[in-house]
């Protein structure tokens, strides 16, 4: 029997098969665990299953002696030192495949959202401001036959790029190697989904952004740091891209008084890109799984 540390309660029972073959003590709080606090509870634990808001760095792993195995609850993994674990022999885990088509879907959802303008029209008609259809009025992009550009080949980007096509759209996927900036500047819509890397990190900046037509919708439903936060905010105020519609950001999550939720231009959703009932699960499912496989 090993020792585990949870650092969240998790939706459906997969929790359970963890407490059959091992001792299992779970984080009870709705917010992360403070670094301090992760440290005291992960430090003589052998399975550590962790979320995305848990920074396992260096000093965390150095601190945790007795750590074997660590599984995260997402399939990305920037937020651990994979570095530091594979000089311990710590083996990492995350959850791919079972959320890729649930992220798609929403990635689709933002974008139909943003290209049709649906979070100023639903505030204007609560808001009393809807007087009578106008000709002119609540005009957005039409999203069939536009050009989509999708940043990333991988599986949720691909599950982005099958959607795309059954509504009629051009896909240009970018990966490694490509000429973003080219892609960028002929693409109506661009939605970002490689994972957030040295590389990757403040990818989209100020001379892509400019890349951009004016009427071009930005998505994020990847990793926050990707998009440089001031860079986007001054773009969607200075009207050089139409609109932004993010399901991650940086910080996350925005303080409500951030200058970026000032923008009408951009619709901000709060990291759901996973959140159905039976993703969540699924995701917990593996998450277990990979945990018990690598403690033996
Ligand atoms: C992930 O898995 O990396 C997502 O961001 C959350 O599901």
């Amino acid at each position: 029997m090993a020792s585990c540390f949870v650092t969240r309660e998790l939706p459906g029972t997969a929790l359970d098969r963890l407490r059959a073959a091992h001792e299992v003590e779970v984080w009870p709080g709705e917010l992360p665990p403070s670094r301090e606090e992760l440290v005291e509870h992960a430090r003589d634990a052998e399975g550590l299953l962790c979320l995305l808001t848990d920074t396992i760095d260096a000093d965390v792993i150095a601190a945790c002696a007795q750590l074997r195995a660590i599984s995260n609850y997402a399939v990305g993994s920037d937020n651990i030192d994979a570095e530091a674990a594979a000089r311990r022999g710590i083996e990492v885990a995350v959850t791919p495949d079972v959320l890729t088509d649930t992220t798609a879907d929403l990635a689709f959802a933002l974008m139909l959202a943003a290209a049709r303008r649906l979070p100023e029209g639903e505030r204007a008609v609560r808001a009393g401001e809807w007087r009578t259809w106008e000709p002119s009025g609540w005009l957005g992009q039409d999203v069939h036959g536009a050009t989509l550009c999708v940043v990333g080949r991988g599986r949720i980007g691909s599950a982005v790029a099958r959607r795309a096509e059954a509504f009629g759209m051009r896909v240009v996927a970018v990966g490694r190697g490509d000429s973003l900036v080219d892609a960028l500047a002929g693409a109506d819509f661009v939605s970002i989904h490689c994972p957030l890397t040295d590389e990757t990190r403040g990818l989209i900046g100020q001379a892509e952004l400019r890349a951009m037509k004016p009427t071009a919708v930005l998505v994020n439903t990847a990793r926050g740091p990707i998009v440089q936060t001031e860079a986007l905010r001054r773009a969607l105020t200075d009207g050089e891209i139409a609109a932004a519609a993010l399901d991650v950001t940086d910080p996350e999550p925005l303080p409500a008084d951030h200058p970026l939720l000032a923008a009408p231009n951009a619709l901000v959703v709060p990291h759901i890109g996973s959140a159905t009932h039976r993703t969540r699960e699924r995701m917990a499912d593996l998450a277990v799984e990979n945990l018990l496989a690598a403690l033996g």
